[in-house]
């Protein structure tokens, strides 16, 4: 499976936000990663369209993966896609018609993924298995950037591995090169990270280690 590494712009000096943009993308990462929290699903605020827009316009070429940390995404995937969102991220705790807000991410033309939380049984992603681009499990609980990996969490990794050998899974939370390893060998082949990444001085060194590593 395919390997890919997505720094988490939360993490980002916001003072130089379009610079930081460039960094992400000389670094080599596959995607750029973006966390909208609305405040009231996560206990946070982020940022909204106008910053993956601004990704969009500073790295048109660099792909855009959404996460929306939100009771009611389904309210705002228009003004995200609009925005240039590629990927939209929706969680299965979420307040909505799950099944309806999937399909819709994919009228609107983009890939969708469904996201689950540390507190929440893996067997509640099985409805939804075969109508989604990627599967993200947190392996911190939504809200803040830098908190610390909870390994338990790996064992869902490891369920949908099983379940779907060919979907793509996904981390996020407290990665870095030592937990990224953990999670590809528990079946996860993409890789947010935020805190990590963003401080260190040679991102693309850091980027290229962690794919190196995680795929040996
Ligand atoms: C957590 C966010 C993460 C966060 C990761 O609520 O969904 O994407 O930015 O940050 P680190 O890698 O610092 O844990
Ligand atoms: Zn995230």
């Amino acid at each position: 499976m395919k390997t890919e590494i997505l720094p988490s712009l939360l993490a980002a000096d916001f003072g130089r936000l379009a610079d930081e943009i460039r960094r992400a993308e000389a670094s080599g990462a596959e995607a750029l990663h973006l966390d909208i929290m609305d405040a009231h699903f996560v206990p946070n605020l982020s940022f909204g369209p106008d910053v993956v827009a601004l990704a969009a316009r500073t790295a048109p070429g660099f792909y855009r993966n959404v996460h929306l940390m939100m009771s009611r995404p389904d309210l705002y995937l228009e003004p995200f896609a609009k925005a240039g969102a590629q990927t939209i991220q929706i969680h299965v705790e979420a307040d909505c018609d799950i099944h309806a807000a999937l399909k819709r991410i994919r009228v609107l033309g983009l890939k969708n993924a469904i996201v689950i939380n540390p507190e929440t049984p893996v067997t509640h992603l099985i409805p939804y298995l075969n109508e989604i681009d990627e599967a993200l499990v947190m392996t911190v609980h939504p809200g803040y950037g830098g908190q610390k990996f909870i390994g338990e969490c790996l064992e869902k990794v490891t369920a949908l591995r099983r379940m779907h050998p060919e979907l793509d899974v996904m981390v996020d939370g407290g990665v870095n090169a030592e937990t990224a390893v953990q999670a590809a060998r528990a079946g996860a082949n993409q890789f947010v990270a935020g805190s990590y990444l963003f401080r260190q001085a040679d991102m693309k060194a850091a980027v290229d280690a962690m794919r190196a590593e995680v795929a040996a």
